[in-house]
């Protein structure tokens, strides 16, 4: 029988693509979002992408009783949980809020899954839950630490959820560890769309390559890196779609929790991807090199062996295809969405 998934924040940049690859595996998803960082316009893209209606509904996880009532409409066998705030700098102006949208919010939702008696949970964590101090590879069983309440968020919800599942033995926690998503859907109808200023290094540089921001600033260029500049590990939001499906296939298979890496297992430095988005939209892209930033590390990529190992998770995109599908969001999908 098909089985039925609740998609938290499932209008969002991860989440409209993890909704993709969770109708092609043939699951039937219901997406809760309150739109505070999405549009609703992504239901129809999706719709359009997967020749089927969306089923939509706007509400906050912060709000109980909409979900107890989102629980009784709809018999859920899993809950993918992607709502939540993400912005490191916001989250130092407002540590309240993304304690109380973050935390408080993943608790509702377990205390809505207990009540219901859905019992399989996927939980979008961070690479940002690692030790600052850990040396790369980073792999599961190294030193978490955080530096920003962000980061605190994203630790305490994996401690919430560890414990969760001590004193719940049903229930089955997928706790997924992304790396740096970039990159959109081949279809160029969904992508990533910041509000603001993008925290994220490819949306800024979209920006620069439509010529929205003069030039890119490269925050150093004198780390021990085979260029110098910072190295991260960056994943294609479809390959990373794909890992939720075998994540959601392991829980509702095999019944059994895991807390993996999802990231490509390599680096890529910030004029590796620079260079690459030049050749995507065609031109050399300006850069100005700044001091480093306080806080920012060489380099950071995942350690992809247990991800391998309990999931068969593998990637089948590389930066050339992030770039190159980014470009064909932003001059076509993006405009307008
Ligand atoms: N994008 C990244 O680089 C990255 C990296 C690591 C982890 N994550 C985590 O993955 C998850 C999804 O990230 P994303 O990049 O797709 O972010 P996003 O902001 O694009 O998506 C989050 C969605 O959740 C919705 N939302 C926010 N607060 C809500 C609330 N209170 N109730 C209901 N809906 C709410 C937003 O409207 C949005 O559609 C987040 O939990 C984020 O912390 C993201």
């Amino acid at each position: 029988m098909t089985k039925r998934i609740l998609l938290t924040g499932g209008l969002g940049y991860i989440g409209s693509h993890t909704y993709v690859a969770l109708v092609a595996a043939g699951y039937d998803v219901v997406i809760l979002d309150n739109l505070s960082n999405s549009k609703r316009s992504v239901c129809d893209r999706l719709a359009q992408i997967t020749g089927r209606d969306t089923t939509f509904v706007q509400a906050d996880i912060l709000d109980e009783p909409a979900l107890a009532q989102l629980f009784s409409d709809y018999d859920f066998d899993a809950v993918i949980h992607f709502a939540g705030l993400k912005a490191v700098g916001e989250s130092v102006e407002k540590p309240l809020e993304y304690m109380q949208v973050n935390v408080t919010g993943l608790v509702n939702i377990l205390q809505a899954m207990q009540a219901a008696s859905v019992n399989a949970l996927v939980f979008s964590s961070s690479a940002t839950v690692y030790d600052v101090s850990n040396t790369s590879p980073l792999r599961e069983d190294m030193q978490t630490g955080f530096t920003n309440p962000y980061g605190y968020t994203k630790l305490t919800c994996e401690q919430i959820l560890e414990q969760a599942v001590a004193a719940n033995p049903s229930l089955k926690t997928g706790v997924l560890r992304y790396f740096n998503p970039a990159g959109a859907d081949v279809s160029g109808l969904i992508g990533e769309d910041p509000n603001d200023i993008p925290n994220n290094l490819m949306p800024y540089i979209s920006r620069v390559a439509i010529g929205e921001y003069e030039f890119l600033r490269v925050w150093g260029d004198d780390y021990d890196t085979p260029d110098g500049t910072g190295v991260r590990d960056y994943i294609h939001v479809s390959d990373l779609a794909n890992g939720h499906v075998l994540s959601l296939n392991a829980l509702l298979d095999r019944d059994e929790s895991h807390l993996v890496n999802l990231g490509r297992g390599r680096g890529y430095s910030v004029m590796q991807v620079l260079n690459s988005y030049s050749r995507a939209c065609g031109r050399e892209l300006p850069y100005q090199v700044m001091p480093r930033r306080a806080g920012d590390i060489a380099e950071m990529y995942a350690d992809v062996e247990r991800a391998k190992q309990v999931l068969g998770f593998t990637v089948s995109r590389d930066l050339d295809d992030m770039c190159d599908s980014s470009w064909n969001w932003i001059t076509t999908g993006a405009k307008d969405a």
